[in-house]
This record gives structure tokens, C-alpha cells and sequence, in this order.
């Protein structure tokens, strides 16, 4: 409420500025531009992944990290007693993140398709994948499902960038992707 009365009895409804209308016009377009970029930088830009998601049990998604390791497992990660899991080419991977590791170990072909499944046996993790720039968050009870094409091999670390607790900066991964 105004102190004194407004000159004009009807102030709110006087023609609006042009120079306001071009404003609004040029944020209405710049806004459209925007929100129609992000569909179409998802699928041009070759950077954001589709994936997808389902809600779970931390039981059963650890059922069936380790049922596929007990199926694939084809060696030990050094002396470290971490299963080397090669999925079949095509088919389904599984990495689980818990304080304070990510397991197993994958082993995938290069210029093969997986679908790379993540999930969390206790709190949020941040599943990033080195030296490419990939980031995931890794949450408990929901399991993402990422397409993925590994193109070139080599030796590829996991890191956690998900403050997660004490052991936060230890928890590494590794995925190996073979000719
Ligand atoms: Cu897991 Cu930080």
C-alpha cells in the first residue's frame, strides 16, 4: 500500500513501454531457443546419456552383482582378492558402489555394447570414469542402466566424486577394456 494515492486512479493499466515488449519478446525467444536446445543437444551433442531407471532393493542389486561375478569372474585383480568380471559382449555388466570400493573389477571389448548397470549398497556415490569425463550419481535402491561402447583399450579408473564418507578419497575402481 502506497503512503499517497498513485496521480492516476488506474495506474496498472497503462500501456506497456515497447521498449519492455521488445525485452520480453527477446527473453521469451532466448528462453524458447534454450528449452529446445536440450532435446536437441542430447541427441547432436554426443555428450548426455540416455539411461535408465529403476527403483529396488539394495538386496537384490547386490544379488545380482554377485551372481553375475560368480558367473564371469575370469581372474583376481592382483592380490587384492577383487574379482575381474568379463561380461558376456553385449550383455549386461554390473558395478556396485559401497563404502569404500567399486566391484568388481569389468573387463569389456572395445567397440562392443554394454548395458552398464550402478547402483549403491549404502549411500549416494559419484561414479566417474577416468581418463574419460563421464559422471554418474550412484544412489541406493535405484539401479541405472547406461549404454555404453567402450571405442578404446586400455586400463580405465573409477573414482568416487561423491563425498561419501571417510574412505571417500580411497575409493577407486577399474575397468579394463581389451582389442
Ligand atoms: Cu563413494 Cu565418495
Amino acid at each position: 500500500m502506497a503512503i499517497t494515492p498513485p496521480d492516476e486512479r488506474v495506474w496498472w493499466n497503462e500501456p506497456v513501454e515497447k521498449t519492455e515488449v521488445l525485452w520480453v519478446t527477446i527473453a521469451l525467444i532466448w528462453a524458447l531457443v534454450m528449452f529446445f536446445m536440450m532435446p536437441y543437444w542430447h541427441f547432436a551433442g554426443e555428450q548426455n546419456l540416455s539411461n535408465e531407471a529403476y527403483k529396488g532393493t539394495i538386496d537384490a542389486y547386490v544379488e545380482k552383482v554377485e551372481a553375475a561375478a560368480e558367473k564371469y569372474t575370469v581372474r583376481e585383480e592382483g592380490s587384492t582378492g577383487i574379482p575381474v568380471v568379463r561380461p558376456p559382449v553385449g550383455g549386461d555388466a554390473y558395478m556396485i558402489g559401497r563404502q569404500f570400493e567399486w566391484w568388481p573389477v569389468l573387463e569389456l571389448k572395445a567397440g562392443e555394447t554394454y548395458r552398464l548397470h550402478l547402483s549403491s549398497a549404502d549411500v549416494m556415490h559419484g561414479w566417474s570414469l577416468l581418463p574419460e569425463n563421464i559422471n554418474i550419481q550412484v544412489h541406493p535402491e535405484y539401479e541405472m542402466i547406461i549404454k555404453i561402447t567402450p571405442t578404446k583399450a586400455g586400463t580405465y579408473g573409477v573414482l568416487c566424486n561423491e563425498y561419501c564418507g571417510l574412505g571417500h578419497h580411497v575409493m577407486t575402481g577399474r575397468i579394463y577394456v581389451t582389442e
